[in-house]
């Protein structure tokens, strides 16, 4: 079997076609969708009614899946297996939750432009987001191409950032949209880590921005001059020239690569359901550990 890979742009975002991911695939194909991520960030296949096992299945040819973070309260019943991140604004009986749903409210927070685990030690390498049920307008997922902002920026901002570490929590970016109803429990939890600012993404060489809304603070800066250098960094790198948006349909699945994209949700009417699931392929070590370029 031969995937074609039709790119939206030079180096950003690709279609796949003549696929199955139903069904288990062969080396060749998993090197070809390899060498097509690691060059257009994006892939984007339609058409692909899949179950929970097969997308496990399939997003286990590119590493190992995180999971979930849950028990975070006792009172939480997921409604989806530990692999699964669970992108939908469902109750585990299928209902459409409340407004002031506190899961609602929290979910809310993938509205801000954000790499997947950037909140974690280790972060995630791939994200794979199936739509199982969408709504007829809005709720796009956008992404932004950070290797591209990279390349954009003077090179007194590129020297100036080089080398710089953030950190990150859920605790900032969930603060940013006023979400602020955390347990002690969670609290500790969710400790900032550490997380470089500038990358070299290694299957393609190239330096990207590692931006996120988690990221909060820059080591060894004032708090609000660090805020505003990641403000006016995420501002510069998500500009309509670096952004694509996907319009779902039942049956899409993208895949993206969270070293070298940001994505965020988009609006809909939130009495209609949205059901996407997600699994995600972590990254193996802290970014502070990365071989230095
Ligand atoms: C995600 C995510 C955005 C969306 O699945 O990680 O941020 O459009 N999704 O639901
Ligand atoms: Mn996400």
């Amino acid at each position: 079997m031969t995937i074609t890979v039709t790119p939206c742009s030079e180096s950003f975002v690709a279609e796949i076609g003549d696929i199955d991911l139903r069904k288990p695939l062969d080396r060749d194909t998993v090197d070809a969708l390899s060498d097509a991520i690691d060059t257009y960030g994006v892939l984007i296949f339609h058409d692909q009614h899949i179950d929970d096992q097969q997308q496990q299945a399939f997003s286990r040819n590119f590493g190992d899946l995180e999971t979930t973070v849950r028990a975070y309260r006792k009172d939480f019943v997921p409604r989806l297996d530990v692999h699964m991140a669970d992108i939908s604004n469902l109750d585990d009986q299928n209902r459409v939750l409340p407004k002031n749903d506190r899961r609602r409210l929290n979910a809310l927070g993938n509205r801000l432009w954000h790499s997947d685990s950037s909140f974690k030690r280790v972060p995630a390498r791939f994200s794979l987001l199936s739509a199982r049920v969408v709504p007829a307008e809005g709720g796009e997922t956008q992404f932004a191409d950070m290797r591209a902002a990279w390349d954009a920026l003077p090179d007194s901002m590129k020297r100036r950032v080089e080398g710089m570490i953030c950190e990150h929590t859920q605790i900032f970016s969930r603060g940013k949209i006023g979400f602020t109803d955390w347990a002690p429990e969670e609290l500790e939890k969710m400790a900032p880590v550490p997380q470089l600012l500038v990358r070299t993404h290694p299957g393609s060489g190239r330096k990207s921005l590692f931006l996120s809304s988690h990221a909060g603070r820059i080591q060894g800066m004032e708090e609000p001059e660090a805020r505003l250098l990641l403000m006016d960094l995420s501002e510069h790198a998500t500009q309509p020239k670096f952004v694509h948006t996907h319009s779902w349909r039942a049956g899409d699945l993208t895949m993206w690569d969270n070293r070298c994209t940001m994505h965020r949700a988009r609006e809909y009417d939130e009495t209609k359901v949205r059901d996407l699931h997600r699994t995600t392929v972590s990254d193996g070590v802290p970014t502070v550990l990365e071989q230095a370029a």
